[in-house]
């Protein structure tokens, strides 16, 4: 089983920063966001982690890749936890595919299909950040309690940010797990059938990439993840597991990168 993390997007929201910078690679408290995102793949029963980088993104790769001759100078000067940190982030094993064009979520998760084989698979948001990795584990657990079903994440909004999100529709089955029956995109509040927003790590079937091998573009020409997972419901059960937001960050906008930034920061002190 691998875990994908979709991370070749524009970063439009932090223009002009991410000209330079991959969103990404924006520091979170005392680590590159995407690095959470890695280490939580590595904490799961995912075998590998794959990223899906754009080759304007190279920042990213040199993160993760081994450099000897910094490690060597920072053990010559007695820094030896600076070296370990660079050495560790160096070895963490992580396999890169590439979607060049930023043709969408749905798009950059087809973009690593054949990883993922005849597999289910998880998908992490590479700004989504799940710093106690536990999240994974408990999705998994919820698709074997339902038959192998997929898995979703969703996290509770106040009500006048419904309308921001995608909102799943469906019946609590157990406390905390819902059988989902419709994805909604960005509801107005008074048509939005929970308060439940699709958070950004999945558990997916493989019929999810055959699926998505046959979705159109939609919204900005862009090819939607949503999209093949309404079609997965038409075919599949599918669940979804209710986060708290204190275990599950967004770091899409300098806003909630800054919220974000504070709320690591103050459980780190
Ligand atoms: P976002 O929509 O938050 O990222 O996608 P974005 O598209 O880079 O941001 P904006 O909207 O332009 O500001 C969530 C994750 O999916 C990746 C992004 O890199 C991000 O980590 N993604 C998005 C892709 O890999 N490819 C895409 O075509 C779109």
């Amino acid at each position: 089983m691998k875990a994908v993390i979709p991370a070749a997007g524009l970063g439009t929201r932090f223009l002009p920063a991410t000209k330079a910078v991959p969103k990404e690679m924006l520091l979170v408290y005392d680590r590159p966001a995407i690095q959470y995102v890695v280490e939580e793949g590595l904490a799961s029963d995912a075998d590998e982690v794959v990223i899906v980088n754009s080759h304007g993104k190279k920042a990213i790769e040199d993160h993760f890749a081994s450099d000897a001759d910094l490690e060597a100078l920072l053990r010559e000067r007695g820094k030896h936890a600076y070296a370990d940190s660079v050495e560790s982030v160096g070895a963490m094993p992580v396999k890169f595919v590439y979607q060049d064009e930023a043709l969408g979520l749905g798009h950059a998760v087809l973009c690593a299909a054949e990883e993922t084989a005849d597999e289910p698979f998880y998908v992490l948001l590479g700004d989504v950040l799940v710093p106690g990795n536990d999240m994974l584990p408990a999705m998994q657990k919820v698709s074997d309690e339902h038959g192998g079903a997929s898995v979703i994440a969703v996290m509770p909004v106040p009500d006048e940010e419904v309308s921001r999100f995608g909102v799943i529709a469906g019946v609590e089955v157990e406390p905390g797990v819902w059988k989902v029956d419709s994805l909604v995109e960005k509801p107005p509040l008074e048509e939005a059938p929970t308060n439940l927003a699709v958070f950004g790590r999945y558990l997916l079937t493989p019929r999810t990439m055959e699926l998505l091998r046959d979705v159109k573009p939609g919204v900005g020409g862009e090819i939607q993840l949503t999209d093949a997972l309404d079609a997965l419901l038409r075919e599949e059960e599918m669940y979804a597991l209710v986060v708290s937001p204190e275990d599950g960050f967004d770091t899409g906008t300098p806003e909630s990168w800054l919220a974000t930034n504070i709320a690591l920061a103050k459980r780190a002190s």
